[in-house]
């Protein structure tokens, strides 16, 4: 089989990993389950563009058991568990193409591994697979039933495309369903951000002043789980409703201007591009410590902080970079920018991953069934397929909720009765 991973002798520990994660997805279990028995996805080829982890590994097993004919690249150049990729090649028969720390040649190189097996479905998480295949690859658009798309950043661009008339697929944008973003973008990267952190640089939050730029679904979720640790957070939006959100949630909010002098730790979750550039590196105090969760290492201008330093002390700890300005303070960087949750730590946890790949999972199911009868553009996950992955959730982990009484579903339905 055709493959590019770090190291085939990894797959003892990639194994173990895929199959303890396996664990805590009980409803893609399910899923997989049915998709044995009914093979939804028979003979399909599918290429999915993903950060190569354990949750990851457990929905192309759960893809590839429905009969899809499935191939995986990395999603992002530092979020490969190597172990995992040599484990998915040689235990369970996907061919992968994903090491990590791969250079951006080697990134595409592996992007157009998959192409080159004509996909019916494509999973993107962040959209260059399927940008590749819009812009070079016409012959291989022309047979595309669809695509899914994990993360906001993905949907962004989607919906650019869309907006510009390029988009000449139909996407299912599985980053918007409601248990996706409520729970995998706020618990999951809230958990994950903080566990990166610590695993890069082992500090201790609370205390810290910790500057959270973005109030999105991600930031949201940080921004309360630094709270939880201790941490003073601070806030920094351009959205005024979220911004006053914020406030109303307790945070103190400020342009990032006046949060470089007094923040700590500085993380950006908001998709957007150079939110940390050289006017805030120039007033931040020494030891402060810059980092990025959203999908691309845009986020933080590393170009203005190379510019500003006067050395630079590569590898200080594994994944930190430290820049010494000319006048003596230092600015330390997490991961090159990149995103921190997979860059130094293995990003959400199985079990919120079972949700948003669940999702994935349905959805490319959906797409094969209506393979031609969906319209180029973006799509939502269909209600009914948001609200079983909720229903599973609730089963998986035990818990009972009330059903509406005939009276009820009555008086929801009236609009006749007031007080
Ligand atoms: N995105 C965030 N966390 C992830 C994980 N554990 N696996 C795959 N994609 C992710």
């Amino acid at each position: 089989m055709d493959h590019h991973v770090k190291d085939l002798s990894l797959a003892d520990e990639g194994k173990r990993r895929i199959l303890w994660a396996d664990r805590d997805m009980q409803v893609l279990a399910r899923i997989r389950e049915r998709f044995e028995r009914e093979r939804p996805l028979e003979g399909v080829t599918m290429a999915c563009c993903l950060h190569v982890t354990a949750e990851t590994a457990n929905l192309v097993r759960t893809l590839k058991a429905g009969g899809a004919d499935v191939c995986l690249c990395a999603s992002n150049p530092l979020s490969t568990q190597d172990d995992v990729a040599a484990s998915l090649v040689r235990d369970f028969g996907i061919p992968t193409f994903a090491v990590r720390g791969e250079d951006n040649d080697t990134y595409y190189a592996h992007i157009e591994e998959c192409i080159a097996r004509k996909p019916r479905i494509t999973m993107d998480d962040g959209a260059d697979l399927v940008s590749t295949i819009l812009k070079d690859h016409p012959d291989v658009l022309e047979n595309l039933y669809g695509s899914t798309e994990e993360t906001t950043t993905g949907v962004i661009r989607l919906r650019a495309m869309e907006r510009d008339g390029a988009l000449g697929v139909p996407v299912i944008a599985v980053n918007d369903a409601q248990t996706k973003y409520m729970f995998d973008n706020r618990y999951g990267t809230g958990q994950s951000t903080v566990d990166g952190i610590i695993r890069a640089t082992d500090i201790l939050l609370a205390g810290k002043n910790v500057v959270v730029a973005g109030y999105g679904w991600c930031g949201r979720g940080f921004a309360m789980r630094a709270r939880g640790m201790g941490a003073n957070v601070i806030v920094t939006e351009v959205n005024p409703i979220r911004a006053l959100e914020a406030v109303m949630d307790g945070f103190r909010v400020m342009p990032m201007e006046e949060a470089a002098p007094i923040g700590d730790l500085f993380c950006t979750l908001t998709g957007n591009i150079a939110v940390i550039r050289r006017e805030h590196f120039e007033r931040m105090k020494d030891g402060a410590i810059v980092c990025n969760s959203g999908h691309f290492d845009v986020e933080i201008r590393v170009g203005d902080l190379e510019d500003l330093a006067v050395k630079v002390n590569r590898g200080v700890r594994r994944e930190v970079d430290e820049y010494v300005m000319a006048d003596g303070r230092r600015i330390r960087l997490l991961a090159q920018g990149r995103l921190i949750n997979l860059s130094a730590a293995e990003g959400h946890p199985a079990s919120v991953m079972d949700m948003s790949f669940s999702l994935q999972a349905l959805s490319s199911e959906y797409v094969a069934k209506n393979r031609g009868a969906l319209a180029a553009g973006v799509h939502p996950v269909p209600e009914e397929i948001d609200r079983r992955v909720a229903e599973l959730k609730l089963e998986a982990v035990r818990v009972g909720i009330d059903r509406l009484t005939a009276e009820q579903k009555d008086y929801l339905s009236r609009w006749d009765m007031g007080t």
